[in-house]
């Protein structure tokens, strides 16, 4: 598409700043390059083909998917995908099935008989063999095996079952939000648990070759968590108000926010816009500043409540005074849900919109490749 200058779109837009998108990608592709980990981004955040193919241009092995409407998205432009989720259920293992038919590479990451049967049933059908991933509890409590020796069971089944084979092992870390420091001890514990089960595979001949963790909090101390081969961070690539809390990224490293109209200024001491819960997400945020998101140029303006269209701007810290009709970008708390609730990016450098992608990744019914949106990239050499 020919650029055109922001003031034309419509609000609420869900905008991606694409400098700060494309430094984003180049950090963190640096860091893994430093570190010799391999990096899958997870594509739950942006559900956009063209921007996993931008990662993957940047130096990502392959990329991370969560649903099958997204795994089914990405593999239009990623040949290599991950499906980090136990794929249960026969209408899922038939999309998984009609997937494999497709000349796309997956592994899968699974913590039960049930949903390796799944997995290998479907290979089988597509006359395919998949990778699986042993997915290890690490303290999150949420899913994965709790014992070094499950992961062995596990793993030796999926040795032992035709259509699948034993890839390695994965974890996630959602526990850990805030690091303390450089000898922070919730990375040792987690290196500790890892390790545990790595040296249980090793010694019933089951090495694993691939160990994938990670995620946006820890990205920057990946390397201190012994035994991992791989990170996927999710949230990276564009960053938000809750991961700016945790000292994960600084807040001119936010590459999204939703373009919003100031619709009233009525009430003394605020201002509502037009971006609700239903175009920011209704995730608090917990600890300092509290609120739903902030105003990309001026942070001390928080969104202090929300209703599905109006989004309450609490102006009690700032000297802003705000006209009806002015336009604001907020970023919200966690990006990967506001994306969700939209139909479209709009790609936006040096103040002028020159592309919109569709997010063609969220929904749930399969992907038929309708609404082909535009597939630039944009990642400059
Ligand atoms: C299995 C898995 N891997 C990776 C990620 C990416 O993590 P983050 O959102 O912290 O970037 C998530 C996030 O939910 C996840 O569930």
């Amino acid at each position: 598409m020919n650029s055109t200058s922001l003031d034309t779109l419509d609000t609420p837009a869900a905008l991606v700043d694409l400098d700060r998108m494309e430094a984003n990608l180049r950090r963190v592709a640096e860091y893994c390059r430093a570190h010799g980990l391999a990096w899958r981004p997870h594509t739950k955040t942006h559900k956009t083909p063209a921007l996993a193919a931008a990662q993957v241009q940047a130096g990502a092995a392959g990329v991370t998917v969560a649903t099958l409407r997204e795994a089914e998205v990405m593999a239009t432009t990623v040949d290599d995908l991950l499906l980090a989720y136990p794929p249960v259920g026969e209408a899922k293992r038939q999309r998984l099935r009609d997937l494999l038919r497709r000349d796309v590479g997956l592994n899968v990451g699974l913590d039960s008989p049930e949903a390796l049967g799944a997995v290998a049933s479907a290979a089988r059908e597509a006359g395919r063999e998949v990778g699986v991933l042993i997915e290890l509890d690490v303290g999150m409590r949420r899913v994965g095996v709790g014992t070094p020796g499950e992961a062995v069971a596990l793993a030796r089944l999926a040795e032992d079952t035709a259509g699948v084979h034993f890839r390695g092992v994965m974890f996630y870390p959602g526990h850990i939000r805030q690091l303390a420091g450089e000898d922070d001890p919730a990375l040792d514990r987690l290196s500790g648990v890892l390790e545990s089960s790595l040296a249980a595979l090793e010694s019933a001949g089951l090495p694993a070759p691939v160990v994938s963790g990670g995620s946006t909090p820890t990205l920057w101390h990946s390397h201190r968590i012994r035994g991992m081969t791989e990170i996927r961070p999710g949230t990276n690539i564009f960053n938000d108000r809750a991961t700016e809390a945790v000292g994960a990224c600084g807040w001119e490293q936010c590459a999204y926010s939703v373009l919003a109209t100031v619709v009233s200024v009525a009430v003394p001491g605020q201002a509502v816009v037009d971006a609700g819960s239903k175009a920011l997400a209704r995730e608090e945020l917990r600890g300092e500043g509290g609120g739903f998101g902030a105003l990309l140029d001026r942070p001390e303006v928080v969104v202090r409540a929300l209703s599905e269209e109006h989004g309450v701007l609490d102006l009690a810290h700032s000297d802003w005074q705000p006209r009806v009709g002015d336009r604001v970008r907020v970023v919200p708390n966690h990006v990967c849900v506001s994306v969700n609730l939209h139909e479209a990016l709009w790609a936006v450098r040096s103040g002028d919109v020159v592309a919109s992608w569709e997010v063609a990744g969220r929904g749930r019914s399969p992907y038929a490749g309708r609404g082909a949106s535009d597939g630039s990239v944009f990642l400059q050499a």
